[in-house]
């Protein structure tokens, strides 16, 4: 089974968790542990995001924030899939990542000024801040600002901000899963090949021998 525990519980990393079955799908057989960890948090928040929240249509330009990140990269990879074009962003390390999740284009937030993409439909926001307030600046009439990160602190002139929390749908896991079984998408981890790996991979801090080991990004 594969889903989201609890938000209001501790524990994700312990070895046993009871978790309640609406809150759960069936793992497919040929998608490994390691790929359906990764799966229901930034899967469900990109499709909620774009479809639930954001209303997204064929035809619509996506911004989306951070890329070739965990949540940036469904957004992209959705986005595409239905129809849209989407401008990828990150820092310039992250260009040829967001690309092959099949962005159109890329702006790399640290030397390039969002102002210069003109107008988009959705921006889906997972930094805050700065560039959320910027990337409101540039929506359409009737678009639609979506964050993860917090209450919204910018609204676009003549449109909608959205944020919102993730739930556990087990209809949207199937749609998910079943997209990463026929390769239309493919989690950022990806190249993750075992449980040991994917546990400092999917958390900042790991334990080790009762030690805090506070793992720093390069
Ligand atoms: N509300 C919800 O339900 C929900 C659900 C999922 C995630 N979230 C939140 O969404 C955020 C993103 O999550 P994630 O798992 O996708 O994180 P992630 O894998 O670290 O992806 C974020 C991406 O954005 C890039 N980025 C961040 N700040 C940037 C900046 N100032 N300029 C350029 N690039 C920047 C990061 O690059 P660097 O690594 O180089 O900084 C990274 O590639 C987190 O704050 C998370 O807590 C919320």
């Amino acid at each position: 089974m594969f889903g989201i525990t609890d938000w209001h519980r501790d524990g994700t990393l312990a070895e046993y968790a009871a978790v309640e079955a609406r809150n759960l799908a069936p793992l497919p057989g040929n998608v490994d542990f390691t790929v359906g960890a990764s799966l229901p948090i930034s899967g469900l928040t990109a499709w909620q995001g774009l479809f639930q929240h954001g209303r997204l249509q064929a035809g619509q330009s996506v911004l989306a924030h951070g890329a070739a990140g965990a949540v940036g990269s469904v957004v992209t990879q959705l986005a595409r899939e239905f129809g849209a074009y989407v401008i990828g962003t990150g820092r310039a390390a992250d260009r040829q990542a967001a690309l092959d999740f099949g962005a159109n284009e890329f702006l790399d937030l640290d030397h390039e000024d969002l102002d210069d993409i003109g107008g988009v439909d959705l921006v889906f926001d997972v930094i805050g801040g700065d560039i959320q307030r910027r990337s409101a600046s540039i929506i359409r009439p009737g678009g639609t600002l979506v964050s993860v990160v917090g209450p919204v602190e910018a609204r676009p002139v003549d449109g909608l901000a959205v944020d919102f929390v993730v739930e556990s749908v087990p209809s949207q896991l199937m749609e998910i899963v079943d997209r990463v079984r026929d390769g239309r998408l493919r989690t950022h981890i990806g190249t993750v090949a075992t449980l040991d790996d994917a546990i400092p991979a999917l958390n900042p801090t790991e334990r080790r021998k009762g030690k805090t080991v506070i793992r720093v990004r390069p």
